[in-house]
């Protein structure tokens, strides 16, 4: 049997009856697949990694040691709720590297985006792969592979994301979602318990903020986005747009313009809002934000965040812009 395959007779995951009656099925293959060993796994508080986690939590405990990167690329509050959810909530072992220096030092004056993607990915590799053989007795890696990433093997993760653990580090596999659709994996993360802010968010590339601090990335503008993300973010939240739209967020170039603040001129950067939908990322088209709602994200983010005085919104559709801008 092909088990990368579904089977024809799988039905989909809807409700949480369904959802209790896999994670009971997949608790008793994880702990026949991996006994009294160890299991590793990168968790990025995103939706596949930590349905994985805490799934893996509920069939091996303390056998899973779960490694969460943070780059200093992640949105406000992210690797603190990853902390706070599988550390103090569910009592996982986990292991939280601030890695904030290492990747914004070797980031520093690179501006093409095919580099720092590349830097980023390859950094990350390098932090886990570190972390990794200081641990003894692990024999299985987890990952939170989903169906998509299987039949679309040249879907977006596979096609944005870099590399792989090096070729002497070889663990065999747990997958346990491997066979599930987006939202399955989110009705089984709602059934395991974990916060509706994590198994609904919208996707996040892996290398986080960094294709949205355009150009070279400085610590002042990349604090400048994430505070003004943080704020559209709570907007959209408020407006009930966080259950409507795929994606949103703010980017913020390398650019700055002339503005006056407190009757001072004030030089600051722009904040661009993109907000799209799609259904499978290869195409988008723009929300049509309210303008009253545009004008309060407008007043709150030049009003509350240093170094930003304009914020534009981005009308551009998928074609002919892609939905990040690097
Ligand atoms: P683009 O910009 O190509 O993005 O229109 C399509 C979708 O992919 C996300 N994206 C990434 N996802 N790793 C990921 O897992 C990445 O490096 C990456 N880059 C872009 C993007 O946010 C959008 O949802």
């Amino acid at each position: 049997m092909d088990t990368n395959k579904r089977p024809e007779t799988m039905a989909r995951i809807q409700t949480q009856e369904q959802a209790n009656e896999f994670i009971d099925q997949q608790v008793a293959e994880v702990r026949a697949q991996v006994g009294d060993r160890k299991v590793l796994l990168a968790l990025s508080g995103g939706v596949d990694s930590s349905v994985v986690a805490a799934l893996l939590i509920k069939a091996i405990g303390k056998q899973l040691v779960c490694v969460h990167v943070n780059h200093g690329l992640m949105r406000k509050g992210e690797s603190e709720q990853v902390v706070e959810v599988f550390q103090n909530q569910l009592d996982a072992n986990l292991i939280y590297i601030d890695a904030t220096d290492r990747f914004l030092d070797l980031l520093k004056d690179v501006a093409e985006p095919e580099k720092k993607r590349k830097i980023i990915g390859g950094e990350f590799i390098k932090v886990f792969d570190e972390e990794a053989r200081k641990l003894e007795g692990i024999d299985f890696l987890a990952q939170g592979t989903i169906y998509p990433d299987i039949i679309e093997s040249d879907g977006v993760k596979a096609h944005h994301n870099v590399g792989g653990l090096p070729e002497d580090m070889q663990f065999e596999l747990v997958e346990p979602v491997k066979l599930l659709y987006k939202d399955e994996v989110r009705v089984v993360g709602k059934a395991l318990g974990l916060p509706a802010s994590m198994v609904d968010r919208q996707p996040f590339p892996g290398p986080g903020l960094g294709v949205r601090c355009l150009g070279a990335i400085t610590r002042d503008r990349l604090n400048a986005l994430r505070e003004a993300d943080a704020i559209l973010r709570e907007e959209f939240d408020y407006a009930g747009l966080n259950k409507t739209v795929w994606q949103y967020f703010i980017a913020v170039p390398d650019m700055k313009s002339v503005g006056v603040k407190d009757g001072k001129r004030y030089e600051g950067w722009p904040a661009i809002i993109r907000a799209v939908n799609t259904t499978d990322a290869m195409s988008a088209t723009i929300e049509e934000i309210p303008y009253s709602l545009l004008h309060k994200i407008t007043d709150r983010i030049t009003a509350e965040v240093d170094g930003i005085n304009r914020v534009l919104y981005d009308l551009t559709p998928k074609p002919i812009g892609t939905i990040e801008w690097e």
